[in-house]
């Protein structure tokens, strides 16, 4: 009887850190995947980032070709804070360039230049 109730305990506390534990974890993959969602909306947006005036995107809709095709992020940019200095303002790299400044203008704030990031680092 005394086994019996412990086990039951055991197997109650042990519910209790699962059942802790599990929702923070998918509540994390939630908040990713809607970062990424976010992240896709602000690209796509044309009064936002309006990457697709000159950025081919996998599966954005009549993308211009000024600049290069978004694709293969991680292997060019191993370093994701180029890859963010380079949305954030693109004439650090070349004052020349046609892309716009979105941070250092204050076309896209940091949490929305951030998202679009996390978002094309998935290309
Ligand atoms: C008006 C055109 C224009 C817009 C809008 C634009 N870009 Fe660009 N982008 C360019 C050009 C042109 C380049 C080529 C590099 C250069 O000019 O220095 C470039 C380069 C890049 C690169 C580097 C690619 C590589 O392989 O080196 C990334 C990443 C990038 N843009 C992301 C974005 C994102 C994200 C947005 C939307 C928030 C965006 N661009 C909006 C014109 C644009």
């Amino acid at each position: 009887m005394q086994i019996a109730v412990r086990a039951l305990t055991a197997a109650s506390a042990l519910a209790l850190v699962l059942g802790g534990f599990i929702p923070s974890l998918a509540s994390a993959a939630d908040t990713n995947a809607s970062v990424l969602e976010e992240g896709k909306k602000l690209a796509f947006d044309r009064k936002k980032g309006n990457c697709l005036a000159c950025h081919h995107v996998a599966d954005g809709i009549s993308p211009g070709n000024i600049g290069p095709p978004l694709l293969s992020m991680q292997a060019r940019f191993p370093d994701k804070a180029t890859l963010r200095e380079q949305v954030y303002d693109a004439t650090t790299k070349n004052p020349n360039t046609m892309m716009p400044p979105f941070g250092k203008h204050g076309v896209l704030n940091a949490e929305e230049i951030d998202k679009i990031v996390e978002y094309i680092y998935t290309l």
